[in-house]
């Protein structure tokens, strides 16, 4: 209760993290813009500091001397009616700062570890009493690690590239797609790959895939987790309007923690707005409840059609969204229905194997999960689900049901070949080793 009235007060903090051009600092400027609070844009640091390393002809290479000047350096950003400015030692330099040369040659200073160690410090110093949108690579997992709410900001590289050459070419500056994203890819590279604080997606961050979103959809999801939390109103909440189905989520999410200590990794990864597919590995009938309660979306399942022969139970999980399918071949009623569900903005849960593993580790699949995201257009979610065959040892405190969610697989962004039949397979494929990796070499049952 106290925790919540002072967050009122002091506002919230609120983390966003990306790719370069992703829509992070639109997104983060008009976030901050409808909270009231403050926009710290950390890039524009960094991003001083390399200028008055080119200013001063520095040696980039030379990390003792970009060092020193770290320290003597003073950086702040001012808010004045028209947005924020980026001052250094006093002077204005938020035009300059936006140089292709600086933006070329901030790599290597942002990779020096007491470069980062100065500019994260004074960037706490400035989020410290809330009220802030802090917008960055590393404000999740580095500078602010518990910070109310953490967003990641992500975009195909075509999209991210189609953005910038849009903006150049307003600017009257002519470059084409394919350098561009070459550029943005290799960007990319350098800020996930180097030592000192990489860019990645923090553990309880909420992924916000912009490709296909307006700038206007971006910020109103910002604001609506954001409120959210304002609210008080745990995240783990699933949204839905079907009573039954709620009831059941928090029944049985309680139930699965206590007894058997469920833990949920990389939820945030579940796209919230959109079609999506979910794509899990199978040990057990108990799968789909642990995973339906391991996420805050509502999601949409297969049975097989048996089970709709039961009277009672037909009633039942017909309310928690379970479909019939014939699992003989394939079913083509299910398929449409699917991807009607998708292609209307809803999770489907689906196992591409088929049926449940007999000793645990990862069969063949078959392919359909690859159909079901070509013909639906929409991304899938893998999952690796571990300790629900043997859920006896849980309860006896021997393990534990954990399920991972992994980044979402964007069938439109991999080397598809065109030939259908190739295509579902090569989809398919990827869905398992992603679920393979995830379950990190160690099949645990
Ligand atoms: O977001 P931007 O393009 O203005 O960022 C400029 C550079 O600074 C970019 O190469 C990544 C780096 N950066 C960083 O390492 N950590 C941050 N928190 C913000 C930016």
């Amino acid at each position: 209760m106290r925790r919540r009235r002072s967050r009122k007060q002091r506002g919230l903090i609120i983390a966003i993290d990306g790719p370069a051009g992703s829509g992070k600092s639109t997104t983060a400027k008009l976030v901050a813009k409808r909270l009231g609070y403050l926009y710290i844009d950390t890039g524009a640091m960094y991003r001083a500091l390399t200028l008055k390393a080119l200013q001063l002809g520095l040696d980039l290479n030379d990390s003792g001397a970009l060092s020193k000047l770290a320290d003597n350096t003073k950086i702040k950003l001012v808010q004045h009616e028209d947005g924020v400015r980026t001052y250094l030692d006093g002077s204005d330099v938020s035009e300059q700062i936006r140089h292709p040369e600086v933006t070329r040659s901030v790599g290597p200073v942002c990779s020096v570890r007491h470069v980062r160690r100065v500019l994260v410090r004074q960037q706490q110093e400035l989020g410290r009493d809330g009220g802030v949108v802090m917008e960055g690579r590393d404000i999740g997992t580095v500078v602010f690690p518990s910070a109310d709410l953490k967003v990641y900001l992500d975009a195909s590289i075509r999209e991210r590239a189609k953005r910038r050459y849009l903006q150049l070419k307003a600017e009257g500056r002519v470059t084409s797609m394919e350098v561009l994203e070459q550029e943005i890819a290799q960007r990319d590279m350098q800020d996930m790959s180097r030592r000192e604080s990489p860019l990645r997606m923090a553990k309880d961050a909420v992924l916000i895939d912009t490709t296909a979103q307006t700038i206007e959809e971006q910020v109103d999801e910002v604001i609506a987790l954001a409120r959210e939390v304002i609210r008080g109103q745990r995240r783990w909440r699933v949204k839905t309007e079907n009573t039954f189905y709620r009831f059941s989520w928090h029944f049985c999410r309680t139930l699965f923690r206590v007894l058997f200590r469920l833990t949920v990794e990389g939820e945030g990864n579940v796209i919230r707005r959109d079609g999506v597919i979910l794509a899990s590995n199978h040990l057990s009938l108990l799968d789909p409840p642990v995973i339906g309660t391991a996420t805050v979306r509502e999601l949409n399942y297969l049975a097989k059609k048996e089970l709709f022969e039961y009277p009672i139970l037909k009633q039942i999980i017909t309310r928690l969204n379970a479909m019939p399918v014939d699992r003989g071949g394939v079913d083509r009623v299910a398929l449409r229905r699917v991807t009607g569900l998708l292609r209307n903005g809803q999770a489907v849960l689906l196992f591409p194997e088929g049926t449940r593993s007999e000793d645990g580790s990862l069969g063949r699949a078959r392919t359909g999960v690859g159909m079901v995201a070509v013909k639906s257009g929409k991304p899938i979610v893998p999952i690796s689900i571990s300790g629900t065959r043997k859920a006896y040892r849980c309860l006896l405190g021997l393990d534990k049901i954990r399920v991972r969610f992994g980044k979402p697989i964007f069938p439109e962004r991999l080397k598809l070949t065109g030939n259908r039949r190739k295509d579902y397979q090569l989809i398919t494929d990827e869905v398992m080793n992603r679920i393979r990796k995830l379950q990190g070499g160690s099949v645990r049952r």
